[in-house]
């Protein structure tokens, strides 16, 4: 199916999301006589080089492994230095060809070379594709704190390709159907009935794959053209996050991120239960879904001791507050500054021992 191209506002432009089956048939927008610099997650280029290398020609490129680990400092001082061995001016453009951790990496990157340069960004994940590539956010780790430095700088252009969701592994793209399922229950009850029925009857299939990815950036375009600062309307999007979050920093081994969000998701449904803006029914519904098509083989080893500690240390957290997104029973979302105190660490508690 032919999806249609989406322009994204930003605060001074316009950047457009563009899509196309085959990985071949990628066209970046600035000619040729532009100079590109090509930063490609080490996998994919492994998986894709064939079809990736007509698109880079002649182009200096880098590749990064993409784990937390390098979205850091330490990441970002590895890309510059290529840069400026590279004498890549300010009229350049960069191509982030990767996931969330390459388009992090590539937009802070972007963000403080020379002040400010282009980038275009090619997703490779699922999660990639419905959700992080618009909105500008740009984030990296410091020490053991995820995502704590930031800026925003969005892309001139964006090109989706489903062809690379052909060797991505199972986790992954349940990960991005987290992300896609999260938007889906923000827009209304009815557009998670229809994606969860879907998926019910045919799977996590890629038959479908590109509409879920279109559908989940017109949900998400709404609250970035109107907040693209994060001061208001665009926390919303911060549904599950609080303790998905939390998870990320303190689960024994690696999670993914839309998997993380999915727990914090069910966590954040059962406080909402508890202090009665939910009804029992629908927490239970949204749980056993995600449970039975998301999480079925994550392995969550909590510590709620850690998980409660990286709760505290969320860059949301002011004056010992959160700001908790509830899904309500009118399927609204709200934004409620909730204490960090014993009620809420005893939920958390209950929610972990029963689920
Ligand atoms: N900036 C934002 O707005 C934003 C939003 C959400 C998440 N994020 C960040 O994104 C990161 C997660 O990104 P992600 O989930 O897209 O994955 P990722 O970039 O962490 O990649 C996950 C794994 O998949 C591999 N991979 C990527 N594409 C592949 C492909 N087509 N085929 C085979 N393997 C492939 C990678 O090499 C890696 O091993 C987190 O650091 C998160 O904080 C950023």
């Amino acid at each position: 199916m032919f999806m249609q191209r989406i322009a994204i506002k930003s605060r001074d432009s316009f950047y457009s999301v563009e899509f196309c089956s085959k990985i071949r048939n990628i066209e970046l927008s600035p000619n040729d006589l532009i100079k590109k610099i090509f930063i490609i997650d080490k996998n994919v280029f492994k998986i894709h080089s064939k079809d990736l290398t007509p698109i880079i020609k002649d182009s200096d490129y880098i590749l990064i492994e993409s784990n937390e680990e390098n979205k850091s400092l330490k990441g970002i001082e590895t890309i510059l230095e290529f840069l400026i061995n590279k004498e890549v001016d300010k009229s350049s453009y960069l191509v982030a060809i990767g996931g969330g951790i390459i388009q992090d990496l590539v937009s802070f990157t972007s963000h403080i070379y020379f002040r400010g340069i282009s980038w275009i960004y090619i997703p490779t994940t699922l999660l990639a594709m419905s959700d992080s590539c618009i909105g500008a956010k740009a984030s990296i780790n410091f020490q053991s704190y995820k995502n704590q430095i930031g800026a925003f700088h969005a892309p001139k252009q964006i090109l989706i390709c489903t062809e690379f969701l052909t060797s991505l592994a199972e986790n992954e793209i349940k990960s991005g159907y987290g992300e896609i399922i999260k938007l889906h229950l923000i827009k209304s009850y009815e557009a998670f009935q229809e994606i969860k029925n879907s998926i019910k009857s045919e799977g996590l299939s890629t038959e479908k794959v590109e509409r879920w990815i279109h559908q989940s950036l017109i949900i998400k375009k709404k609250f970035v053209e109107e907040d693209e600062y994060d001061q208001g309307i665009r926390k919303i999007l911060n549904y599950g996050h609080s303790f998905g979050h939390a998870l990320e920093t303190s689960n024994a081994s690696y999670i993914s991120h839309g998997l993380a969000i999915t727990w914090g998701i069910n966590l954040v449904n059962f406080i909402a239960f508890k202090k009665s803006i939910l009804s029992e029914k629908k927490f239970h519904e949204i749980y056993k879904f995600t449970k039975e098509y998301i999480l079925n083989s994550t392995n969550i080893k909590l510590n709620y001791k850690e998980l409660m500690l990286a709760a505290n240390r969320d860059k949301k957290v002011i004056n010992k507050q959160i700001n908790l997104v509830y899904l309500t029973e009118s399927a609204e979302l709200c934004i409620t500054p909730t204490n960090l105190d014993d009620k809420l660490f005893n939920l958390v508690e209950e929610f972990i021992n029963k689920y």
